[in-house]
């Protein structure tokens, strides 16, 4: 019986998953200094966590939630993503008594989608909140802390940063119902998906990739038309802090976002080498989702960024390690190479031996694996108390003792 992994999902090992934790490290970096704590909650969560608060008509509520019901009949559900459980996490846990909160956390999300590069069915997100601060700077912290974190992990890349503003809920109303009107004109023009959305979830056309609908959105109704004085403040002080921080930007009047709990700011970072999946980080200000969770009416912001779309654009190899191999040329010199083994360990040196105790096949192991440098144990070494220290790449070799060959290695 040969079991296949399920469609959508991956495995991480090897260059993947030095690639992962580089992440992990580069994440957890900035959440110190930009001062976020870590919260780990549980995969699965109640349905109603995420029904309304993400959206009764939003794709991920309708078509991709693993949902489930348990032998008790409740319905659970996976969770698809992790502003919610965060906050979930906080209430529970009498976290919001101080705020403001900043949590992060990292994990794996899923949802079921149709599988294509940079989409998967389950995915890693890395997520932060800031939860109980109504403050614009609150915002662009969170917008520096994703640049910071992208820029350090893909030096390298181009990466857009687009911004725009839902405004608050009156604006959204108006902004909706205008859409309304709007789209119920080209209801024979518009893609079979977006013809759907027309009477229930006219903001979701907006992010379609169809050709057709882009033309048509072209001429849609702009949001800042419909913004109140305040909503127009809030978004100008952004921008301005934004500048402040001389910080590149784009503002795009259709980003809505795909779930529903936006308004004033929603942001995404962006890159051209991904194909259709481009956007790298993606979030915004979310007041009233606190509330409507069973919490108090404190206001939120917040992003997730998908770990394996970073991942796909990041190199080879950024992990720099010294690896080395140790060769013991027979098993009788098993007791003298194990001694030297246990010594590098202790003395907090990662070595690596494949317990083959055969010169050749090691040393090709070693070769194949990219090992920097081998360490051979052979007969010669066992008499006189030492040990032979190769550097593959040049091919060059020493004798050396136990005391010196940890020296050059701990160097
Ligand atoms: P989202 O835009 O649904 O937002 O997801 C954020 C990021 O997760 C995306 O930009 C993408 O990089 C990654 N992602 C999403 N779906 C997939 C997938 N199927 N495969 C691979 N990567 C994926 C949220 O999840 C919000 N909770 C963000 C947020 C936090 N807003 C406020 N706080």
């Amino acid at each position: 019986m040969k079991i296949q992994p399920i469609r959508g999902t991956h495995d991480l090992y090897g260059e993947e998953l030095h690639k992962f934790t580089k992440i992990e490290k580069v994440v957890k970096y900035y959440a110190n200094i930009y001062g976020f704590n870590n919260i780990i909650t549980p995969i699965f969560e109640s349905t109603d966590l995420f029904k309304k608060p993400l959206g009764d008509q939003s794709d991920v509520v309708l078509k991709e939630m693993y949902t489930f019901l348990d032998r008790n009949k409740s319905s659970l559900t996976l969770r698809p993503e992790y502003t919610t459980p965060i906050i979930r996490a906080a209430i529970s846990n009498n976290l919001l008594e101080k705020t403001p909160q900043k949590l992060f956390g990292i994990g794996p999300m899923f949802r079921r989608e149709r599988p294509q590069k940079g989409r998967y069915r389950q995915f890693n997100q890395m997520n932060f909140e800031i939860l109980g601060s109504n403050d614009e700077a609150s915002d662009v912290d969170l917008i520096l802390l994703a640049k910071n974190i992208l820029q350090d992990l893909l030096p390298e890349k181009e990466i857009i940063l687009q911004i725009n503003s839902l405004g608050d809920k009156d604006t959204l109303g108006k902004f909706k119902e205008s859409l309304k009107i709007y789209f119920e004109k080209y209801k024979f023009d518009l893609s079979d998906e977006s013809k759907e959305k027309i009477d229930n979830n006219s903001l979701r056309i907006l992010d379609s990739k169809d050709k057709k609908d882009i033309e048509i959105n072209a001429n849609a109704p702009k949001i800042s038309n419909f913004y109140s004085e305040e909503a127009k403040k809030y978004f100008n002080i952004i921008q301005s802090l934004l500048d402040q921080s001389s910080l590149n930007f784009e503002i795009n009047n259709t980003l809505v976002r795909g779930l529903d709990y936006y308004c004033h700011t929603v942001f995404e970072f962006k890159t051209k080498d991904l194909g259709s999946q481009d956007t790298l980080i993606g979030g915004g200000r979310y007041n009233g989702l606190v509330k409507m969770i069973g919490g108090k009416d404190i206001s939120g912001v917040g992003w997730a960024g998908g770990i394996e779309r970073i991942m796909m654009l990041m190199h080879d190899n950024q992990v720099e390690e010294k690896k080395v191999q140790l060769i013991i040329m027979k098993k009788e010199l098993r007791d003298y190479g194990y001694k030297l083994l246990n010594l590098l360990r202790e003395n907090k040196i990662p070595v690596h031996f494949d317990y083959k105790y055969n010169l050749k096949k090691s040393l090709s192991f070693a070769n194949n694996s990219n090992y920097e440098y081998v360490i051979i144990v052979g007969e010669n070494e066992l008499n006189n108390n030492l040990c032979i220290l190769k550097e593959l790449k040049t091919g060059s070799q020493k004798s050396v003792s136990f005391i010196e060959i940890i020296k050059i290695l701990k160097k």
